[in-house]
């Protein structure tokens, strides 16, 4: 290793959820920008969000936001959770000096990309029920019909699946079915995966819904965005080796089992707060 290795530091991304959904943004971060360290954090102590009332979550955002950047100083925040972006996003920005990117349902892509003009949104209960939510499908979706289900479960058995235990595939099945059973559903064209842990069942839930229906996410949308804000920051040496860290916002077994999973997105590391 070159001296000029050892003392670059590229630019550090801070990539937060509730739980393990914030990884299948990190994932797209990290095809876009190798080199550049990921602090992934999961407010496990908090888990779940989208059960939350709006003025706890926002409480809670903030103390565990701020704890992390005095720990785990970032270049830039990416609060990779529909459910806490579409309620704390402009509260954080108002406090905070990073530049801060927010997760939010991927409406206008969607409404875009349909021939049909029926989409599907899939997300936890609260960002379904968000004003923010309704204020995006006004915006972006005014002549579309928009079929909203909001799943909790979905989220857990997305834990369950990167903690390595069997997964409910039935229960998937049943979502899906819900879903489809809506008013004009069967015309619905393109469903919006807008909760962060649902592209981790991507492959699961496609398999119990039609194959014509395409399932979008805003990970990519994320990535693109991280990496325009990153543009001027200078080049990493070409051997620089970032290193990976999963923060935790409570010590558990639960969490000590994703050691796995967590290895298979590049990160190597797991420290504990007490939150
Ligand atoms: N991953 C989160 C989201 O994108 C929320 C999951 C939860 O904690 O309910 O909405």
């Amino acid at each position: 290793m070159t001296n000029s290795t050892q003392s670059f530091q590229a630019p550090r991304i801070l990539v937060f959820d509730s739980g393990v959904g914030g990884l299948s943004v990190a994932r797209e971060i990290q095809q876009r920008l190798p080199l550049n360290p990921l602090v992934y954090a999961s407010d496990n102590a908090f888990f779940p969000y989208g059960t939350k009332g709006e003025a706890e979550l926002i409480e809670r955002v903030d103390l565990v936001i701020n704890e992390l950047l005095l720990r785990y100083p970032a270049d830039i925040l990416v609060i990779a959770c529909n459910t806490a972006s579409t309620l704390t996003l402009p509260h954080l920005r108002s406090k905070l000096n990073v530049p801060i990117v927010g997760v939010v349902p991927a409406i206008k892509p969607a409404a875009l990309m349909s021939k049909t003009g029926v989409i599907g949104l899939l997300a936890t209960p609260a960002t379904v029920a968000r004003p923010y939510t309704h204020e995006l499908i006004r915006e972006y979706a005014a002549n579309c019909q928009v079929i909203s289900l909001g799943s909790s479960e979905l989220v857990q058995i997305a834990e369950q699946k990167l903690r390595g235990e069997a997964i409910d595939v039935n229960a998937i099945g049943r979502i899906a079915q819900e879903l489809m059973r809506a008013d004009q559903a069967e015309q619905m064209d393109v469903l919006v995966l807008a909760c962060t842990h649902f592209p981790l069942l991507k492959d699961e839930l496609a398999q119990y819904l039609p194959t014509q229906l395409k399932l979008i996410d805003s990970g990519a949308a994320i990535a693109r965005r991280v990496e325009f804000l990153l543009a001027d920051a200078a080049e990493p040496p070409a051997d620089y080796l970032p290193e990976h860290l999963a923060v935790f916002t409570k010590a558990t077994e639960a969490a000590e089992r994703l050691a796995p999973a967590l290895t298979s997105f590049g990160i190597h590391q797991q420290a504990y707060l007490d939150i």
